[in-house]
């Protein structure tokens, strides 16, 4: 069974937006997977880089969104952004230093932060972007 599964009630009601998230789903589910199956660190850390290479290119482009938007809540949603990817980058060292960050556990803060952001702040500014014909 997959470790996360998209479905539409994690829809922003932008398809770029849902189509990025559905991609990071889908490498925190690799990123689950590796760990699972016991791969090692540089296996592991390699796709954690590929994540939050990912991570940075969506973030950047839904901030780019917001902005063209003029979203008041911007700052505070682009310091969550921020803060996720120190996180991720921080769990890359640890892997290359073989200081651990092996365990699912990693995966599973990803899945929690993730779906914990789109529900409680990526889906409120669906109707903002909608109203600027951002859609
Ligand atoms: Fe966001």
């Amino acid at each position: 069974m997959e470790f996360m599964t998209w479905n539409p009630s994690y829809s922003v009601k932008v398809k770029a937006c849902d189509d990025d998230h559905k991609k990071l789903f889908a490498m925190i589910n690799t990123l689950h997977d590796a760990m699972k199956a016991g791969h090692g660190a540089d296996k592991v850390a390699g796709i954690v880089q590929e994540l939050g290479s990912y991570a940075r290119y969506h973030f950047d482009r839904e901030e780019a969104l917001l902005e063209k938007a003029k979203y008041p809540d911007l700052p505070s949603h682009r310091a969550q952004h921020h803060a996720f990817i120190q996180r991720v980058e921080q769990f890359r060292k640890d892997l290359v230093a073989g200081q651990g960050g092996q365990s699912v556990a990693v995966a599973e803060f990803m899945n929690q932060w993730l779906t914990g952001h789109i529900r409680q702040i990526d889906q409120k500014y669906s109707s903002h972007l909608n109203s600027h014909g951002i859609s």
